[in-house]
């Protein structure tokens, strides 16, 4: 099979169509057939070696945490998928391998992709919903009005964390650049700043929970505009960073939290609950064939996309 893999880290140039063996599910895990699957910032923050600690010198390495596709064959002790069953999932960004025509995956992590979806609308969704929804209502404790603010709601994640919000009955504010503006009030938020005229952090405005899906700001930062028992999330762990979450973690008053996105086939049921009633949808910024792959990366690092990136895996023969 084709798949986009890398023999080295590096800048983007190290990912490279490259022919593999099928992989083999086993006792437990499901193969699929990749119709798409999309970027995410980890991936070539795996790419560059960022994260070699724990991804080791074990080449190639084929890369990718989100897909969409059907599935070919079962392994063993499979209860809940049979075969021609279109599903999405999101795998540990670790393990990987959704760049490439099959994938095999624990069946605990997949799920029915949503019926209203086509598989690139489907495969833009998992890690960055999912990452969105366990911030909101694990971390952020989010109840039906509040007033909520996300930080980098033009982005993977903020798209689907204004939605969410929206869908758990919080009061929206959303941040982002003066040519977001639009996107992002059409995802429903009640209020848009743009952060090139307006510091959030210096308004009148208090609010119940910061989300900075971009980890832009800093808890010190939104401190003074988090009401008096408010939550600030981000996605970003830095070592000052936790040791604000352990100390507020021990004392009463607001909080500093991080997120770290966890699969699990529960999270992907309830996000298909809402695409299927359409109070969430994808945004897609481009698409690229599986052979640009390295394209996406470039314009991925820029920081600059509106929605997500999606990868087109068509058959390459
Ligand atoms: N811990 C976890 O489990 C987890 C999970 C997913 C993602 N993450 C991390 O979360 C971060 C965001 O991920 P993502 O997928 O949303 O990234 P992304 O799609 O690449 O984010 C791009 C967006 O960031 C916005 N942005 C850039 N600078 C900004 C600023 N100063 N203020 C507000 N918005 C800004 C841009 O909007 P404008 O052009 O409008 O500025 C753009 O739309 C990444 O660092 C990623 O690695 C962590």
């Amino acid at each position: 099979m084709k798949a986009i893999a890398i023999n080295q880290y590096g800048s983007a140039e190290v990912l490279q169509l490259i022919d593999v063996d099928q992989p083999t599910p086993n006792p437990g895990q499901i193969k699929v057939k990749v119709e798409a699957a999309s970027i995410n910032p980890v991936d070539w923050k795996i790419r560059q070696g960022r994260l070699k600690i724990i991804t080791g010198n074990r080449f190639p390495r084929i890369l990718g945490s989100d897909l969409a596709g059907e599935v070919v064959a079962c392994g063993s002790q499979i209860t809940r998928f049979k075969l021609g069953d279109a599903i999405y999932a999101f795998i540990n960004p670790i393990q990987a391998g959704a760049y490439a025509e099959y994938a095999v995956m624990p069946e605990r992590i997949a799920c029915l992709k949503p019926k209203n979806l086509t598989y690139v609308q489907a495969a833009a969704a998992p890690l960055a919903a999912t990452t969105a929804l366990q911030a909101l209502r694990d971390q952020g404790q989010l109840q039906s009005g509040q007033t909520v603010l996300i930080n980098g709601a033009a982005g993977g994640v903020g798209i689907f964390a204004v939605q969410i919000a929206k869908a758990m009955g919080a009061t929206v504010t959303g941040v982002c650049s003066a040519q977001k503006i639009e996107l992002v009030k059409g995802l429903g938020c009640d209020r848009v700043i743009d952060y090139s005229h307006e510091d959030f952090t210096q308004a009148p405005e208090r609010y119940d929970l910061i989300f900075d899906a971009v980890s832009k700001q800093s808890f010190s930062r939104c401190k003074p505009v988090l009401k008096p028992n408010g939550v600030y999330v981000n996605t970003l762990p830095s070592p000052s960073g936790l040791l604000q979450n352990l100390i507020t973690g021990l004392t009463p008053g607001k909080k500093s939290k991080f997120v770290l996105a966890q699969s699990n086939s529960s999270d992907l049921d309830y996000l298909k609950s809402l695409f299927e009633s359409e109070q969430l949808r994808s945004v897609i910024d481009r698409t690229f064939p599986l052979a640009e792959t390295a394209t996406a990366h470039i314009y991925s690092e820029t920081e600059r996309a509106a929605g997500k990136l999606v990868i087109i895996v068509t058959n390459q023969d």
